[in-house]
Formats: structure tokens, C-alpha cells, sequence
């Protein structure tokens, strides 16, 4: 798992009146809406004496009171009131008391968190085109793969499982199993890949709006943000405008289990009598990828490619591991041993955010640790 990563910690229609606890990186955080209304997100454990704020209220001044003995908090994390002190300072009677807070940013319907100290050098958030083109209609879905990240992520970026696992062949190969070169290029965002190929047509509706034998073109995009896949298929054929996109936002819950959220767009038959059709379509390929990754070991995920096939077929995942290893190298990757080693030992670690950063200041919890950057 990597620090100072924009990660997708809830849907907007998730969070509206009342504290929500969130589980990411293994870690523990509270969501709430401030007095503006703007998602604020800081850890989840009171620095007085362990409770968990999500459990707490929300005051008129939209600061949030811990449910053991009422210490409220702003959303910078900052102690604003001890109610066993009346209306003394409680950055006198316990001075430098505070949380850890991680910037927020609300678009395209989702609750985004900075989680990390180096916000500067991070992958920003992208935009999605599809969300503002009235062409486009769209429909969601959640869902936890019981799975590590990495895992989860590999059972859709990859077009050799297509063949084998949805039924996708590839008709123009001598091989329909060997999917045609990947054209994989590394970009500032993560990377994109894309193939053209004449493939098997879709069963049912969509199958009238694709010819037998017209070539098609999938393009998938990895964006660091949000551990984001976007896939996009033209479906009809190339040129007949009819796309069928999807994102996949992936956020570790902890090491062996991911929350996957998905936006699926389309700009065909885009009437409401279709939703449920389209829908059960697009989720036809993630709940069979879901078996696959539940049932993959190792379960905390693999660190690199020891079995990488020769050619390209592969080669999506290579330049994949690049940008893990850059984030390694950067210092910004869990160490998990570490970690497990400190809360065996009845330690409490806490994400990094920025204010850890900047400050010299002692904090009530140590730093979740990580792999010593080169
Ligand atoms: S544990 Fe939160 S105020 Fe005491
Ligand atoms: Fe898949």
C-alpha cells in the first residue's frame, strides 16, 4: 500500500449529516461535513484517550465532539473545546493537542482524501470528460473485492485474461487467445494501452449494433489517482461514435481487501429501459474477474512480475510495477513488517499527513512506517 496517493474515500451521497467512518491503508478516518458544507477527513482516533470520533456528534459549528468525554475538534484537526474545562483553552490545559487532517476535494460525485505528506510531488485527480457530456448516461456500482489491491487491480488491467475469463476472443489472430500488441506507453497520469482487433460481437442488445468482423478498438488507461483504471470500447465498430467507458476507483481497505467503486458511461442506448441491461453487462466481466482475485494468492498481493511472459503480453503490468517501484523508491510505500511489528508491540500508527510534515511538534500516535526511500 503507498502514501501520498489521491484516494476515493466515499461517494458524496455517502456523507451528509452525520460522521462517517472510512477504513483505508488499514487505517482508520472520519469523514464529516464542516458548517459549509465541505467534506473534511481526519483520523478516526481521538488523541485523548483512543475513543473513535465517528462514533462522537457534530456541533452547530461543524466541528466534531468525541463521543468519551467531548473534546471537539475543527477541521484541521485542531482541539477547540474541552467541555471539563468550560470555556478555558484547551491548548493550555493540554498543549499541542491534535489530529492528523488530510485535504479533501469533492468532484464527479466522489469524496476524494489526500492521503500522505508530500502533496506537492503527488498524481493530481483527472478529469472525466463522460460527466459532463449530456450525450453520455451513467450508472454506479461499489463493491468490496476480498482482495489485495494490486490483485484486484491485475484482473481487469490485462487483455490476456479476456479470452479465458469472459469469453472476449481475439477473431483476426491466427491464436483468438493471443490478444494483438498492447501499444503500452507510460505517461504522466500512470499509463495507457490500446489494441484494435476484430472481436468476438457482444451477445444480446449491443450485439445489433456491432457487425461481424468490423474492427474494434479498447483503450485502458491506469491513472495513480485514485488507483483508477479507465477502460473505453468503442462498440459498435471504430468511428461509429458509440462508446462504452468505465472507471474503476480502487481504494485499499487494508492489505487484503479493496474497495472498488465503478462509474459506467455510455452514449448508446442511452434510454432508461436499458440501465438494468447495461448494467448487468457490465457487471457480467467484474464479478468474473471477483472469483479470480478472491482465490489468488499470495493474499497481501505480489511486489513485481516474477513470471512475466516474454513478448508483450505482459507488458501492461510491467510498466505498471514501474510506477509501484517509483513510489517505493520515493519513500512512500507502507512498510507492512514494520507496521505489524509496532501495533503487535501495542503501538498506534497513524497515516503521515502534511501538518505531521511541518510540524516538530510531538503527536499523540507515531507514523505508520515505510520502506526507507533510495
Ligand atoms: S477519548 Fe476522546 S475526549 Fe477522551
Ligand atoms: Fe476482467
Amino acid at each position: 500500500m503507498y502514501t501520498n496517493v489521491w484516494y476515493v474515500a466515499a461517494r458524496s451521497a455517502d456523507l451528509i449529516d452525520k460522521p462517517l467512518y472510512v477504513k483505508m491503508l488499514g487505517s482508520d478516518f472520519v469523514l464529516f461535513r464542516d458548517k459549509k458544507g465541505n467534506a473534511v477527513c481526519l483520523n478516526n482516533v481521538c488523541p485523548h484517550r483512543g475513543a473513535s470520533l465517528a462514533n462522537g456528534t457534530l456541533s452547530e459549528e461543524g466541528y466534531i465532539s468525541c463521543p468519551f468525554h467531548g473534546w471537539e475538534f475543527n477541521g484541521l484537526g485542531k482541539c477547540t473545546r474541552m467541555p471539563s474545562i468550560g470555556n478555558e483553552d484547551p491548548n493550555k490545559a493540554a498543549p499541542g493537542v491534535k489530529i492528523d487532517h488530510y485535504p479533501t476535494k469533492e468532484q464527479q460525485g466522489l469524496i476524494w482524501t489526500f492521503l500522505g505528506d508530500d502533496i506537492e510531488n503527488a498524481s493530481p485527480i483527472f478529469d472525466i470528460p463522460e460527466e459532463s457530456d449530456p450525450n453520455y448516461t451513467v450508472l454506479e456500482h461499489d463493491v468490496i473485492f476480498e482482495s489485495n489491491f494490486h490483485t484486484a487491480k491485475f484482473s481487469n488491467l490485462d487483455y490476456v485474461h479476456l479470452p479465458v475469463v469472459h469469453g472476449i476472443r481475439f477473431e483476426d489472430q491466427d491464436n483468438p487467445y493471443r490478444p494483438p500488441p498492447h501499444n503500452v506507453k507510460r505517461t504522466d497520469y500512470g499509463l495507457t494501452a490500446h489494441i484494435e482487433t476484430d472481436s468476438t460481437p457482444s451477445e444480446g442488445e449491443w450485439e445489433d449494433i456491432r457487425e461481424k468482423g468490423s474492427r474494434v478498438k479498447s483503450i485502458l488507461k491506469y491513472f495513480t489517482a485514485g488507483a483508477t483504471l479507465r477502460g473505453e470500447v468503442e462498440i459498435g465498430s471504430i468511428n461509429s461514435g458509440q462508446f462504452n467507458a468505465f472507471y474503476e476507483f480502487s481504494t485499499p481497505i487494508n492489505q487484503t481487501s479493496t474497495m472498488m467503486r465503478y462509474y459506467f458511461f455510455r452514449n448508446f442506448m442511452t434510454d432508461e429501459k436499458m440501465d438494468d441491461f447495461a448494467l448487468k453487462r457490465n457487471l457480467k466481466n467484474i464479478y468474473e474477474d471477483k472469483i479470480i482475485a478472491e482465490a489468488q494468492e499470495p493474499k497481501y498481493g505480489p511486489d513485481g512480475m516474477p513470471n512475466i511472459v516474454g513478448r508483450y503480453e505482459d507488458t501492461i503490468l510491467k510498466v505498471y510495477w514501474e510506477i509501484m517501484h517509483e513510489m517505493r523508491d520515493k519513500g512512500w510505500q507502507i512498510d507492512n513488517k514494520k507496521w505489524h511489528q509496532m501495533t503487535s508491540e501495542g503501538e498506534y500508527c497513524v497515516v503521515p499527513s502534511i501538518d505531521r510534515k511541518n510540524s516538530k511538534e510531538k503527536w499523540g500516535y507515531p507514523m505508520i512506517p515505510r520502506l526507507e526511500n533510495k
